[in-house]
């Protein structure tokens, strides 16, 4: 193991390599283990394509897209050349009552590659603002058409909506709500559908739970239907552990939000882009969401961007009232930046350039069977995959949940392979410009670390 598992180690970074900061202190970082990162920390300098390159000049191959988002690779030329023309060219215009050219430009591109039916699109600057945002179009959308007692939200456990209050209301995480106080009101959650018993080691999507679903219903008599304005879920869970839909059970979510009048969101801001070998989960299940939620994938992870689709018939109910009055009181400085916009369109280019929203499709096969070989090794409790995600989900240490990935991670990032944990469960999710040969060196690097772990 590297001196990194020893906590009494000196850092990894002398504090006079060129390119690492000597003073740590100042950043109050994210989601991180700060007192460890800065007891030794491991930092990123430069990218391109599928590797990342510490300060000290070391390769690390990213096997996670950076942080689900990089679904072209790192620095692609037309992505990178968009930017830096917008950013010449108008830094900044005000989205409020004035808009410019490529907001309109990009709307249309992305209403060309969504699922069938959603022709809207809202932009934000984040995924946890698409799914506030989402939350409250829901919401107002029954107001709008006269049901304004419709106002409950439905979440799932283990669902991950991002971190803003409406978000981890309905996400089903304890550990992202128990600290902040009173949830938005009104919120109850669906069981999760990882059934570690039935379907561990399942190829693709599990066989057992698709009656989870029904779990609407039960919600639904307790309730009532009419005060119920959407259920939100990640088609594919991917922060919680890459949790699969069984077989059927997002077409009878589907089934039951239709039977009831509830709108149905699907929250894919992994799951969107190609990550699955489709553009979108929608599209690889064929199952139609009424408001879908983006980000990362659609600028390529270069430019801060989310947004929510919406059909157009939920549009349109907000189309009345005085024209000079603002028909959806919602919006953010930053929605539709120039820069944004720049960028997402340098990336759909990309994209379709390359067949990059399908090649997913043709990659899995092999990166399944590679991520299967692991299936024997110390530790190893269950494999799932599906289109380029693939989890690896490890028995816990006793008394300290989440170490044994945790170290794994460091360790892996030692030997060269970026890998991302959540709990004591590894996600992968390469860049869709993945070779065998990058497979084939991260699913080593994980077997070797395994073994020796
Ligand atoms: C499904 C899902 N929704 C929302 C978010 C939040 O996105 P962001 O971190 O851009 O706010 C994430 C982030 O990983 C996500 O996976």
């Amino acid at each position: 193991m590297h001196k990194d598992l020893n906590p009494a180690a000196a850092p990894a970074s002398s504090p006079s390599t060129p390119g690492v900061p000597d003073k740590l202190d100042a950043y109050w970082m994210p989601f991180t283990a700060s007192r460890q990162f800065k007891s030794a920390p491991r930092l990123l300098a430069k990218a391109k394509d599928m590797h990342y390159w510490t300060p000290e000049g070391r390769q690390v191959l990213d096997a996670v897209a950076g942080l689900w988002c990089v679904n072209a690779g790192h620095a692609r030329p037309k992505i990178v050349a968009a930017i830096a023309a917008q950013a010449a060219e108008m830094d900044f215009a005000p989205p409020f009552n004035m808009a410019h050219p490529k907001a309109f430009e990009l709307a249309e591109r992305l209403i060309r590659i969504a699922p069938a039916g959603l022709d809207k699109v809202f932009f934000t600057n984040s995924g946890s603002e698409a799914v506030d945002t989402a939350l409250k179009m829901a919401i107002a959308y029954h107001r709008a058409r006269g049901e304004g007692q419709r106002t409950r939200l439905i979440g799932r456990e283990r669902g991950y909506h991002g971190v803003n209050f409406g978000g981890i209301s309905v996400g089903g995480i304890a550990g992202n709500r128990k600290s902040f106080g009173t949830m938005v009101g009104g919120v109850d959650h669906l069981r999760h559908t990882h059934d570690l018993k039935k379907n561990a080691f399942s190829r693709g999507l599990p066989e057992h739970g698709a009656e989870l679903a029904d779990d609407l219903e039960r919600i639904v008599t307790l309730h009532d239907a009419s005060t119920i304005a959407a259920v939100i879920v990640e088609p594919v869970a991917g922060s919680t552990g890459v949790l699969l839909p069984p077989k059927g059970y997002l077409e009878r979510l589907r089934a039951i939000c239709d039977k009831h009048g509830i709108l149905l969101i699907f929250d894919e801001v992994i799951t969107g882009f190609g990550r699955l070998g489709a553009p979108f989960a929608a599209t690889h299940f064929n199952v139609p969401p009424d408001l879908m939620t983006v980000a990362k994938g659609i600028t390529n992870g270069a430019v801060p961007m989310g947004a929510v689709f919406a059909k157009g018939a939920i549009h349109d109910v907000f189309m009345t009232g005085p024209e000079h009055m603002v028909e959806f009181p919602h919006g953010y400085t930053y929605s539709a930046h120039p820069l944004a916009c720049a960028a997402a369109l340098g990336t759909l280019e990309t994209y379709a350039d390359e067949d990059l929203l399908t090649r997913g499709a043709k990659m899995a096969p092999a990166f399944e069977h590679a991520l299967h070989s692991l299936r024997e090794l110390p530790n190893v409790i269950d494999i799932r995959n599906i289109g380029l995600v693939g989890g690896i989900e490890l028995e816990s240490i006793p008394g300290a949940p989440g170490k044994r990935a945790f170290d794994i991670f460091r360790e892996c990032f030692e030997r060269g392979v970026l890998i991302r944990t959540t709990g004591d469960i590894i996600a992968l999710s390469p860049p869709l410009i993945v070779e065998e040969s990058h497979i084939d060196q991260a699913i080593s690097t994980i077997a070797d670390v395994l073994k020796s772990a």
